[in-house]
């Protein structure tokens, strides 16, 4: 059995993740660390707490907690890291940037510091990983043509997309100085069950549910290329296996689509499901609100490099993946009622109060 440490695995893409390696990896035993803020969830994992508690342990606590941290890794001596744990909402960080500074910086600081310490203590060994989960945002925006590759020059727009180029430079300076064996992988837009509904995908569900007005920002023309989460996770296995220390990896949905295009997507397959007459179709609750500021308008990544090198290439269509989303969402109101905390409302009272139609 390995163990693996985990951070950030109660929030969306660490769920899904840690499900897959317990499914899919039968001699992997995963520790997972989350501060359980809003976006996180322990409950996603509960089976696998009552059901495999050899294979699966959750510790409640702060990435910035270096005692705890060093305390963790000395009793579990973990094979690998995986480090999900971060502020990770565009709008969020814009009302409020420093918690994405101590989370992102600092606290991915600390978390090298303590790895770095435990991987001397046994030795160095050639095989442990660190794997940094990061961002195509860390990129800026793209016009019309082209894709962002690892040697994209860093022109983060927001705090969000600043605070995760600042982690990556730490994540690359372990390896640069201290030989620390990191990757860091920037991946695009994820979509899939379990994520929080603050991003547009869960969101607009939700909104066609309970037949709200569905927020698109400015045109509606930004462009995202969307990755179902499996896929990533499985990609994240191949860099975990035949990725090499100090590499960056772009992982890509190769699924570019308009904001206003996936909506009226949502609000077809739904419509669909819900058996929504014509006179009630949810393409009448598209509101264009005024925009993100510093909003990227186009994000598309140029993956050769992991297809070639590593042999991952996405195996979900948008179109089928987008179905499986909203089926999940559907048989899951328990897991919505849930989330959507005081906190969660308060959330959308300040986000969406002040934006005004726009057009
Ligand atoms: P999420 O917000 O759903 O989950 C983040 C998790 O981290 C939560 O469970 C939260 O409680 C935990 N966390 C936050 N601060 C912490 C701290 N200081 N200590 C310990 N735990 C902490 O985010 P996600 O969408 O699952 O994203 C996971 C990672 O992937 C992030 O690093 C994000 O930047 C990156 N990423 C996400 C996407 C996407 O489309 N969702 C795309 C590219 C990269
Ligand atoms: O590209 C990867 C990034 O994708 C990750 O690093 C982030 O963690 C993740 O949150 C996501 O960032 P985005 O800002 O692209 O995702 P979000 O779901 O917030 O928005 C997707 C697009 O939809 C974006 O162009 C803004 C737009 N949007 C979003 C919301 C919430 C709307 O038009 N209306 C909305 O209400």
């Amino acid at each position: 059995m390995q163990t693996y440490f985990v951070t950030g695995g109660a929030g969306f893409i660490g769920t899904n993740f840690i499900q897959h390696c317990l499914k899919s990896q039968p001699d992997w035993r995963i520790v997972n660390l989350d501060a359980l803020t809003y976006a996180g969830h322990a409950g996603n994992l509960d089976y696998y707490t009552e059901q495999m508690p050899e294979r699966y342990r959750f510790v409640h606590g702060d990435i910035n907690d270096s005692t705890l941290i060093e305390r963790i890794l000395k009793e579990e001596k973990p094979a690998g890291v995986f480090h999900f744990a971060a502020q990770s909402h565009v709008d969020r960080s814009i009302h409020g940037p420093l918690a994405f500074v101590e989370a992102n910086v600092n606290g991915t600081c600390r978390l090298l510091m303590a790895c770095q310490n435990l991987w001397d203590q046994m030795g160095r060994p050639s095989q442990f990983r660190f794997v940094h989960i990061s961002t195509d945002e860390v990129y800026g925006s793209l016009g019309q043509e082209g894709f962002f590759t690892e040697t994209t020059p860093y022109a983060p727009s927001s705090p969000y997309s600043a605070s995760k180029a600042g982690s990556d430079h730490l994540v690359r300076a372990w390896h640069a100085t201290y030989g620390f064996p990191t990757m860091v992988t920037n991946c695009s837009n994820n979509y899939g069950p379990y994520q929080f509904p603050e991003k547009l995908i869960p969101l607009m569900i939700l909104n066609i549910i309970e037949e709200k007005q569905l927020p698109v920002y400015g045109d509606g023309l930004n462009v995202r290329d969307w990755l179902y989460v499996t896929d990533h996770c499985d990609a994240l296995l191949e860099v975990l296996k035949k990725g090499t220390p100090g590499q960056t990896y772009c992982i890509g949905g190769g699924a570019e689509r308009t904001n206003i295009d996936v909506v009226r997507q949502l609000c077809n397959i739904m419509d669909e499901r819900l058996e929504r007459k014509a006179t009630q179709q949810s393409q009448r609750l598209i509101r264009f609100v005024s925009d993100r500021p510093g909003h990227d308008w186009r994000y598309a990544i140029d993956a050769s490099k992991i297809y070639t090198e590593l042999g991952w290439k996405p195996k979900f269509t948008f179109c089928d993946a987008l179905k499986e989303t909203v089926d999940w969402y559907l048989a899951n109101r328990a897991w919505i009622d849930t989330i959507r905390s005081g906190e969660y409302r308060s959330w959308v009272e300040k986000n969406y109060k002040n934006r005004e139609k726009a057009k």
